[in-house]
C-alpha cells in the first residue's frame, strides 16, 4: 500500500479555500480515488458548499468521497481530559498539592488549537487509514501555520526536557548509589514517553516535509491584500522547511492582473480558476463548473498527485 497523499488549502479568508477543497475533492473521488475531506477550520464551510449536515462522523457525499468537519473544542476537552487522567494518575501520592489549580492553569495554556488539530489530523490518517487521498480544509492563516510548526517547536522542547529528564536520573543514581543507571534510564517512564513524542513528532515533521505526501496548494485571488497574505505563508512555511506545491488563482476575471503573483512566486506552478457567475453550492454545480469553465489543464493540476509538481 503507497502512502496517502495530503492535500492541504491555505490562503485568507474568502478566497475561495473551502470551495477549492471541495471541488478537487470531488474531481479526485469522480477519477476513482478514494478520498477524504477534512475541515480543519473552527468556521466550518463544507455543510454548506455540500448542502449537507456534517459533524465530527464522516459523511458520505458521492461513492468515493467523505466529508468530515472536525469539532476542535471537543478534541480540545478530549485533550485536557487525557491529561487530567494522567496527572491524577500519576500523581496520586501528592495529595497534599493543590493539582486542581494546575490544571486550570492548563486549560489556559496557549496552543491548545494547533494541538488539537494536530491530534484530530493525526487520528483521522489513523482510523482511515487506506484512503489514496486526504484532503484539508484549513483553519485560518495564524492557527495553520501553528498547525504546521507544532512538530518543529515541539521537538526543540522536547529535547531540552530530555535533558533535564536524564540530568534527574543521573542525580537520582547519585543519591540513590545504584548502579543501575543503563537499566534506569531504560525504563523511567518519563524517559519513555519523551522518547514516544519524539518520535511522534519527528515523524509529523518529516511527514510535513515530504512533498510527495504533502501538497500545499496556497490559495489567493488576483487581489492586492490576498497577494500580500499568501507571500507571507510562504516566507513562514520556508522557514518550517515545508513548501507550497501550488498556487491557485481563484476568481479570476479577464482583465485580471496577474503579473504581480506572477512575480512573487516565480517558479511555483500556477493554476487559475475563473469567477462562477453562479453560487458554487452544491455537488452537481462543482462538477459543471469543474466541466464547463475549466480547461483540461487546470482540471489536470488539480488532480496532479504524482510527481513533482502537484
Ligand atoms: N471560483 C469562484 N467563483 C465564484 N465564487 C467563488 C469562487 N470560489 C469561491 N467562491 C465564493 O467565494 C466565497 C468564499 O469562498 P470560500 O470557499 O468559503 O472561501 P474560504 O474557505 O477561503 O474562506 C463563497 O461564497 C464561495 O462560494
Ligand atoms: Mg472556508
Amino acid at each position: 500500500m503507497t502512502a496517502a497523499t495530503n492535500v492541504f488549502f491555505l490562503g485568507k479568508g474568502g478566497v475561495g479555500k473551502s470551495t477549492c477543497a471541495a471541488l478537487t475533492s470531488v474531481l479526485l473521488a469522480d477519477s476513482g480515488h478514494d478520498v477524504m475531506l477534512v475541515s480543519l477550520d473552527p468556521a466550518h464551510n463544507q455543510s454548506d458548499i455540500f448542502e449537507r449536515r456534517m459533524s465530527g462522523r464522516p459523511v458520505k457525499v458521492a461513492p468515493n468521497l467523505e466529508v468530515v468537519e472536525i469539532d476542535q473544542d471537543a478534541w480540545i476537552r478530549r485533550y485536557l481530559k487525557g491529561v487530567r487522567n494522567e496527572i491524577d494518575r500519576t500523581y496520586r501520592y501528592l495529595t497534599s498539592f493543590n493539582l486542581e489549580k494546575y490544571f486550570d492553569v492548563m486549560k489556559y495554556s496557549p496552543g491548545l488549537e494547533e494541538y488539537a488539530l494536530i491530534m484530530a489530523f493525526t487520528e483521522i490518517r489513523r482510523k482511515h487509514r487506506g484512503r489514496d487521498v486526504f484532503v484539508f480544509d484549513m483553519a485560518p492563516t495564524a492557527l495553520s501555520l501553528r498547525f504546521f510548526g507544532l512538530p518543529r517547536l515541539s521537538l526543540t522542547w522536547f529535547h531540552h526536557l530530555r535533558k533535564l529528564r536524564e540530568d534527574i536520573i543521573e542525580k537520582r543514581e547519585l543519591i540513590t548509589k545504584l548502579r543501575l543507571l543503563d537499566r534506569e534510564i531504560e525504563t523511567d517512564k518519563v524517559l519513555l514517553k519523551i522518547e514516544k513524542s519524539q518520535d511522534e513528532y519527528t515523524r509529523l515533521r518529516d511527514l510535513f516535509e515530504d512533498r510527495q505526501q504533502t501538497r500545499i496548494r496556497l490559495v489567493l485571488n488576483p487581489d492586492q491584500l490576498s497577494l500580500a497574505e499568501s507571500t507571507r505563508i510562504v516566507t513562514e512555511l520556508g522557514r518550517l522547511h515545508v513548501h507550497v506545491s501550488r498556487i491557485i488563482v481563484n476568481k479570476s476575471q479577464a482583465g485580471s492582473r496577474l503579473d504581480g503573483i506572477e512575480r512573487a512566486f516565480a517558479g511555483v506552478p500556477r493554476t487559475i480558476l475563473p469567477l462562477s457567475p453562479v453560487p458554487l453550492i452544491g455537488i452537481g454545480t462543482l462538477r459543471r463548473y469543474a466541466g464547463e469553465s475549466l480547461g483540461g489543464e487546470a482540471r489536470a493540476a488539480l488532480l496532479g498527485l504524482t510527481g513533482w509538481p502537484g
